[in-house]
């Protein structure tokens, strides 16, 4: 217990660490994934084949290999950035392909009968998209768009392997330093879990909220 005190400090650290950039990638994916999901049920036939193919590579390949796949894959190509834009751009890569599903399954769940009632009414596409589709869907999006984040805030436990200094990275070098593997563990088990839960009661709250306007 008192290797917890002493490394508090450092705890809390990576958790914000933790916090900000599973953040920052959330606020990032919300417009690419609306862009990739629009692609992605475009009549465009190519813009959506390529949408799909990225979204099914993306989903079809571990986030740690993406990670390292950026890491040392961009000083290859002479680019060279610091820890954090890295990790954003790492993680943000793989984040937009499940924001585009959440996206996409989200405005597919609308019965197409609501677009045809539209358009027969003589709402134009883009009308009938923001003011009818839209708004119904937002209600399975905005609680999915939750849930993203508390996956994102667990998965970003992945780039502590390239010494990116999170919350996972702060439970690796109390270990280290203590030669205790447990106490720090469980500890940061713990931190992640009241992170996690915290998000995922505020997402129910929010979509009690939702469904009681729909009656
Ligand atoms: N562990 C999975 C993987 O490595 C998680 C991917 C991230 N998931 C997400 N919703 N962003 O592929």
């Amino acid at each position: 217990m008192e290797i917890i005190q002493e490394y508090l400090p450092l705890f809390m650290r990576g958790a914000q660490y933790t916090i900000l950039l599973s953040f920052t990638v959330v606020i990032l994916s919300l417009p690419f994934g609306a862009l990739l999901a629009l692609a992605r049920i475009s009549n465009n036939k190519l813009l959506s084949s390529l949408a799909r193919v990225y979204t099914e590579i993306i989903r079809g390949t571990p986030l740690l290999v993406q990670v390292y796949l950026v890491y040392f894959g961009l000083p290859m190509l002479g680019i060279y950035l610091e820890d954090f834009p890295s990790a954003v751009l790492a993680v943000t890569i793989n984040s937009v392909a499940y924001m585009s599903e959440i996206m996409r399954s989200g405005i597919q769940s609308i019965d197409p009968g609501q677009t045809e009632a539209a358009r027969a009414l003589g709402l134009p596409q883009w009308v009938t998209f923001r003011k009818v589709i839209m708004p119904q869907a937002v209600k399975n999006i905005l609680p999915a768009i939750g849930n993203e984040f508390a996956v994102l805030i667990k998965e970003t436990s992945i780039v502590s392997v390239l010494g990116i200094k999170d919350l996972m990275f702060a439970s690796d070098t109390v270990r280290g330093a203590t030669y205790t593997t447990f106490t720090p563990l469980l500890f940061t088990a713990l931190v992640y879990f009241i992170m996690v839960f915290t998000i995922s009661t505020l997402m129910n709250l929010l979509e009690k909220r939702l469904a009681k306007s729909d009656r």
